[in-house]
């Protein structure tokens, strides 16, 4: 019999990849994926603790979904099961057991290979299941191979938790211990995706550049050798990686960047601030002049490089002038786009407690100037496009009928009405126009064209 199964997930791509496995781990008990919680046999809240107040907001969908399981009880139409997954479940299971006992299963990142265990727990005992274990054995070995196709562009995790300790973030409490699966599971998961249609690869990653395995030859490979045994892969056209930490830019993965054709020329590296008095007390491992000619390093391997980053405004004790070391630092580098935050304190993480809280409003009004200067960069880079050709992988098909929706290689997302017999290929698109998050464009020819016979008509200069 069918059982329907519902996900909700929040966060990054980690936590996207993470649902989809365990719809595989689940299809064999009969689970299937549905587009909405009511009615459904299993519910899981697949959770992201990065943001602020996270944790309040599972409880009040908690409470949301309580209502939906009591009707369906009521309607006795067989029980819902409802389970909190993801890094909210790592960090407060105990007290997401307390608070709401309702809830049947529990359970952190590493566990979920064992979902059909905790389902047959779940269903036979009242009372939660709890499981926020760092098992020994990788879920990697465990899980099954991916049911189903992930499409034309998909996400493959080779690296999961981080070692690195910023003083502000959770994830190394959360998802652990830098862990690297070994190269001969990537590349064989690499090649069943590309055999069910997918042309572009995003490896993925907490802390990705810090990937290390066994490579299939005995020696331990790094991320830039990966990424070589990957485009040998025929059919796949493109390869990205994120999230990257610019202390694990290895010299061979920077040669990648020059060398590889299918590596596309699109680079997540936060820097999170541009005062060095700052990254000291965020335990970054690196000074704002580090990243500076780190960046210079990967625009000379790789001149159209865009460039992406995380940045966090308002860390304790951070002064105009440590604010204005980054703003100066975001217009040296130059980003396409880029991700901003205001600090705040997660418990258990060193930066809660050490140095002044800043008041929000100060917080508020970095924010503000940061963005502001991020998206006039962003605008500029996309403006940069227009009148010119970029090849184009569609990969969905967009709202309006007759539209195809697609990324550059610069991640720019754009769409231009073509025939949906362009889905999975590598068209050559004229920029029409250009939005703050998107480009419009016209298919130029209906040739279909590989990442590495396309010479991009192109070249890009730091848009500061
Ligand atoms: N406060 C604000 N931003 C944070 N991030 C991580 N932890 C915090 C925090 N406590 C941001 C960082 C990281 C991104 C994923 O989230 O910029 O790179
Ligand atoms: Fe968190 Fe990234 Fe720092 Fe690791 S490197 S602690 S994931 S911000």
């Amino acid at each position: 019999m069918t059982k329907k199964l519902f996900i909700k997930t929040w966060g990054c791509q980690m936590n996207v990849y993470d649902s989809a496995r365990m719809v595989d781990v689940l299809a064999p008990l009969g689970y299937r994926p549905v587009d909405e919680p009511d009615g459904a046999d299993m519910v899981i809240l697949n959770t992201c603790h990065i943001r602020e107040k996270a944790a309040e907001k599972v409880f009040s969908e908690l409470g949301r979904l309580r209502q939906l399981k009591d009707r369906k009880a009521e309607a006795e139409d067989g029980r819902m099961i409802l389970a909190v997954a993801g890094c909210v479940a790592q960090a407060e299971g105990e007290e997401i057991v307390a608070r709401a006992p309702f809830v049947d299963m529990v359970f952190g990142p590493q566990t979920y290979h064992t979902l059909p265990e905790m389902v047959a727990k779940a269903s036979r005992a009242a009372g939660s299941v709890l499981n926020t274990d760092f098992p020994a054995e990788s879920k990697f070995d465990l899980l099954p191979e991916e049911a189903g196709s992930q499409g034309v562009a998909a996400f493959l995790a080779v690296q999961e938790g981080c070692d690195k300790f910023c003083t502000f973030c959770v994830v190394p409490y959360t998802r652990g211990a830098e862990f690297s699966r070994p190269a001969g599971q990537i590349l064989a998961e690499a090649k069943r995706l590309v055999a069910g249609g997918t042309r572009e690869i995003t490896l993925l990653g907490q802390n990705v550049n810090a990937w290390h395995g066994d490579g299939p030859d005995g020696a331990t490979w790094g991320l830039g050798r990966l990424i070589r045994a990957l485009a040998e892969i025929d059919g796949l056209a493109r390869i990205r990686y994120t999230t990257s930490h610019p202390r694990d830019m290895a010299d061979d993965l920077i040669r990648a960047h020059a060398e590889v054709p299918q590596l596309m020329p699109y680079l997540h590296l936060p820097v999170q601030a541009g005062s060095d008095r700052i990254l000291a007390a965020m335990n970054r491992k690196h000074s704002a002049d580090d990243y500076r000619r780190l960046v210079d390093r990967l625009r000379d391997a790789k001149p159209d490089l865009a460039m992406s980053g995380d940045f966090i405004v308002g860390f304790p004790g951070e002064t105009d002038a440590d604010f204005a070391q980054t703003l100066k630092l975001v217009t040296e580098i130059g980003y396409a786009q880029a991700y901003s935050f205001k600090y705040s304190s997660r418990p258990g993480t060193p930066a809660a407690v050490e140095g002044a809280q800043l008041p929000d409003a100060v917080k508020e009004a970095r924010l503000e100037a940061l963005r502001q200067l991020l998206d006039a960069q962003q605008i500029a880079f996309n403006h940069g496009f227009v009148g010119r050709s970029v090849p184009v992988l569609f990969d969905r098909v967009g709202r309006r009928d007759g539209q195809l929706l697609g990324r550059s290689p610069w991640m720019q997302s754009v769409h231009a009405e073509a025939d949906e017999r362009l889905l999975g290929r590598i068209v050559e698109v004229r920029v029409d126009a250009a939005r703050a998050n998107s480009l419009a464009g016209t298919v130029v020819t209906g040739e279909y064209v590989t990442a590495s016979s396309f010479q991009p008509a192109v070249t890009l200069e730091a848009s500061a």
